[in-house]
């Protein structure tokens, strides 16, 4: 016979509050076409992508995040003091150690909450909000905030044809709490780590390392140098994300339906008890696939975020929540499957209520 008290939290959880931090600085498809041969048409059409936001100096991973944090928080109707974990998504957030989700608890007074960062890429807001539920309800924290946060222009290979239009910088929170009814449904998620290659940084941070031995090794290593993403002038290229577009293409509009679907059996709907659908912001043309393999009423309410905000991994999910709701397209208490899949590659998908 175990010794061991359980803890028992909330019957049920859901999310209380939502905001978003959106960089001021606008950058519309003309300013792309500087550095890759391609067209407005053509990005337009082919991702349904007409302006992305990218940071400043000062909107840096955890400036945006307290902004956003600030706003789910007040939506929410707590205090910050109230908060028992932060949980932040991202995979822009440069230093190894320590977890950036420290300093953002601290800035937005906390108190002492438990603080983690998580990488799951595109999934990741969803990875975090499971992670939320579950602590709610088993009582290690009351009110959780999850934030996906990204500065992917720092990410971007400006060169890069097939990437350089997709990527956007921003923060989303949600606060998530107890409740008496189920409100965030069963998660489907996993991964499919044999396709990790499909989306990937171009070299591991410790290439810089490589860099400087490589360069003073001299000629005999000249070859292996010469594979480094190098400039013109042989400077080493900052890490940036690459993928196979197609590959994950395909990936995205066959198998993420089919978890899309998972998601909402497993809530005990179908796609008649849905009033919103928010999947993942990374390409229109995948949105409209999902939408048509769903077989979606029109009454469904469609998150097309990424129009003017681009595909911004982690942060795109609670982004595209607090548009909708802020122009009023949604409206709080309505049902949404949310989606989201990227580099792993990762998924997950869940149907919670909109605060
Ligand atoms: C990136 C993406 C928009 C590219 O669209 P695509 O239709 O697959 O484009 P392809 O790479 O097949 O290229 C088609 C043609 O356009 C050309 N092309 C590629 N990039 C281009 C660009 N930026 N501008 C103009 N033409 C371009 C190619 O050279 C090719 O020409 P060809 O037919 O003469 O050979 C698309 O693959 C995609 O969205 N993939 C998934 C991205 C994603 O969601 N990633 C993140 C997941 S979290």
């Amino acid at each position: 016979m175990s010794k061991i008290k359980a803890r028992k939290g909330a019957p049920y959880a859901r999310i209380l509050g939502v905001g978003g931090y959106r960089p001021v600085r606008v950058v519309p498809n003309e300013v792309i076409l500087e550095t890759i041969d391609s067209s407005d048409e053509w990005i337009r059409s082919r991702s349904g992508i007409e302006t992305r936001h990218w940071a400043n100096d000062e909107e840096t991973v955890a400036a945006m995040s307290v902004e956003a944090s600030g706003k789910a928080i007040a939506d929410a109707g707590i205090s910050a003091e109230q908060i028992g974990a932060v949980v932040v998504s991202t995979v822009s957030h440069f230093s190894q150690t320590p977890a950036i989700a420290t300093e953002i608890a601290d800035r937005l007074g906390t108190a002492k909450a438990a603080a983690f960062d998580i990488s799951a890429g595109c999934a990741g807001f969803g990875y975090g909000l499971t992670l939320a539920k579950g602590m709610v309800v088993e009582g290690s924290a009351e009110y959780v905030l999850v934030i996906g946060v990204e500065r992917l222009s720092d990410l971007t290979d400006l060169e890069d044809r097939a990437t350089a239009f997709l990527f956007g910088d921003g923060a989303g929170a949600v606060v998530v709490g107890p409740s008496e009814e189920p409100h965030i449904g069963p998660t489907v998620w996993g991964s499919e780590g044999d396709k990790s290659a499909t989306i990937k940084q171009t070299v591991p941070w410790d290439v810089f390392h490589t860099h400087a031995r490589l360069r003073t090794d001299g000629e005999a290593l000249a070859g292996e140098l010469s594979e480094l993403p190098l400039d013109s002038k042989g400077e080493l290229k900052f890490p940036a994300i690459t993928q196979e577009g197609q590959a994950v293409f395909r990936w995205a509009v066959f198998e993420m339906a089919k978890i899309a679907k998972e998601a909402l059996e497993a809530s005990g709907l179908t796609a008649d008890d849905l009033d919103v659908f928010i999947p993942h912001q990374a390409n229109e043309r995948i949105i409209d696939s999902m939408v048509k393999t769903l077989k979606l009423p029109e009454h469904v309410t469609v998150a097309r975020d990424v129009r003017t905000t681009g595909n911004t991994s982690a942060a795109s999910i609670p982004l595209a929540m607090e548009r909708l709701l802020a122009t009023g397209e949604a409206k709080s208490g309505d049902t949404a499957l949310v989606i989201g899949f990227g580099a792993g590659l990762v998924y997950a998908a869940t149907v919670v209520t909109l605060p």
